[in-house]
């Protein structure tokens, strides 16, 4: 896989795993437990403000970003992104995902994290319209589309989210940019296949990553499966 400053050259679709089922006293080694078999890992920031949960903040992510196996998918599910989403970037951060509902101004937010050398990620909830983001396309690298409300893993995947993920991908190919759409919240191997056919290129899996005895092959059919449905 040629992994550039941060982040794979998409070859097909990409797995993220998120780490936030795993054993966070061990999260180093959770972190290599997937590195071979990821694209990426997913890391939930949440500071029980934006979301009702309390995760792990900047020094947690850049301890870790310091020998880290893998590209980091940093989602911010913070009450402050104009502030902190830049630091993500700077610690070594491939992608910084930040909620559009938070952002005082997500045009600057892009442009700081991209400067910072990472992809820049605008996430929606799923009450939020994905057409609110169209005139962001051109300073964006990904949308990311909840499919659960923000806060927990191990959620149930909500498919009345299927229509917005195919909405999200008109809009990204409408506006001409090579915008990835990363879907995230119970993502597993009896929906993912419908989430790739709806336009989806990169995968958020937590539980069904590390709920699973060999995570690596789980990686492997997540992938599998989303390869054969993607329209991309
Ligand atoms: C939820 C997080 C998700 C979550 C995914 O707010 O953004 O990344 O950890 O975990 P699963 O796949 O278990 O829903
Ligand atoms: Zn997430």
């Amino acid at each position: 896989m040629n992994v550039t400053r941060g982040y794979p050259q998409p070859v097909g679709v990409l797995i993220s795993p998120s780490v936030l089922n795993s054993d966070l006293a061990r999260l180093a080694d959770e972190v290599g437990r997937i590195a071979q078999a990821a694209d990426f890992v997913h890391l939930d920031v949440m500071d029980n403000h934006f979301v009702p949960n309390l995760t792990f903040g900047l020094p947690v992510i850049e301890s870790l970003l310091r020998d880290c196996p893998v590209p980091a998918d940093c989602h911010l599910m913070i009450a402050d992104p104009d502030r902190w989403a830049p630091a993500y970037a700077e610690a070594g951060a491939a992608s910084v995902t930040f909620h559009v509902e938070a952002a005082q101004n997500p045009v600057a937010i892009c442009g700081s994290i991209r400067s910072a050398g990472a992809r820049a990620g605008v996430a929606v909830k799923p009450g939020t319209d994905v057409e609110d983001l169209a005139d962001l396309l051109p300073c964006l690298d990904m949308i990311l589309v909840m499919t659960v409300e923000p806060g927990f893993g191990g959620q149930s995947f909500m498919t009345d989210m299927l229509p917005k993920i195919r909405r999200a991908r008109a809009l990204a190919d409408a506006s001409g940019t090579d915008v990835w759409i990363q879907v995230d919240g119970g993502i597993d191997v009896s929906n993912i296949e419908r989430c790739a056919d709806a336009g989806a290129s990169i995968f958020v899996a937590g539980s069904a990553v590390f709920r699973d005895p060999d995570p690596s092959a789980m990686i492997e059919r997540l992938r599998a499966l989303a390869n054969r449905a993607s329209t991309r």
